[in-house]
């Protein structure tokens, strides 16, 4: 294998221990959810293929703004959250949708399930999505959202997320993660984030501050690129 063959193969192969396992017992419901049995390859069907992936309503430029969905502001710090989505060489995938969801300043979520008690924010949903431009490139305005304490253990709080999902051009391609911040002190303590064994693979996770993001007076920005795979892929739920 020449040098350049195996540059190219190095940059292919997904490295053990860099996506988070179906089964990590410190993340509690894993245990319920992980299959016990070995996995069953279903075959694709037409529709599996061909079916719509967006949707009834288009996709507007307004929907990547999180912060001017209702009347007024939202609490909190305005943010840019910025990236491109590459292939394994790097190539960029346009026509990609993202969808992300989130907690609001508060650390808390429009849902019925979340009843912890912080307030919500009548000006922020949390559900925001865009499509990747010709470049790959995806932008998106939001609030950084709070920690939150959940039940997993005494004690547990998830470090600041925002949930990302990445749509192919089929339902059978469809992504799913989180990003994170830099600098969060739960990083250590969070069964989630630790539950991917290479801290190589996990500090993709981190999205990175930067200063040509940021517009002065008005938003920090973050960047967070997305590898669909090979070794510099970006981890991602369920597909271990
Ligand atoms: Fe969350």
């Amino acid at each position: 294998m020449t040098a350049k063959q195996k540059a190219v193969n190095d940059r292919r192969v997904e490295l053990a221990g860099s996506q988070p396992p179906l089964l990590y017992p410190a993340y509690a419901s894993t245990v319920l959810r992980a299959p016990s049995r070995p996995l069953i390859r279903l075959p694709e069907t037409f529709s599996d293929l061909s079916a719509p992936v967006y949707g009834y309503m288009t996709v507007s430029e307004a929907d990547a703004d999180l912060t001017t969905q209702h009347d007024g502001a939202p609490q909190g710090e305005r943010i840019i959250v910025a990236g491109k989505v590459v292939d394994e060489d790097g190539r960029p995938l346009a026509g990609t949708l993202i969808e992300v969801w989130q907690a609001n300043a508060a650390g808390r979520y429009i849902h019925q399930r979340d009843q912890h008690p912080a307030p919500l924010d009548p000006n922020f949903t949390g559900a925001g999505r865009a499509i990747t431009d010709a470049k790959g490139r995806y932008r998106f305005t939001t609030i950084k959202p709070g920690p939150y304490p959940w039940k997993n253990h005494y004690n547990a709080w998830r470090p600041a997320h925002i949930h990302f999902s990445i749509f192919g051009p089929s339902f059978l391609t469809r992504l799913v993660t989180q990003m994170y911040f830099p600098g969060d002190p739960f990083f250590p303590l969070d069964p989630i984030f630790q539950s991917i064994a290479d801290s190589r693979a996990r500090e993709r996770l981190i999205s990175k501050f930067d200063l040509d993001l940021t517009m002065p007076e008005w938003a920090v920005g973050y960047r967070f690129d997305i590898v669909l795979r090979g070794g510099s892929s970006t981890p991602f739920e369920g597909r271990a």
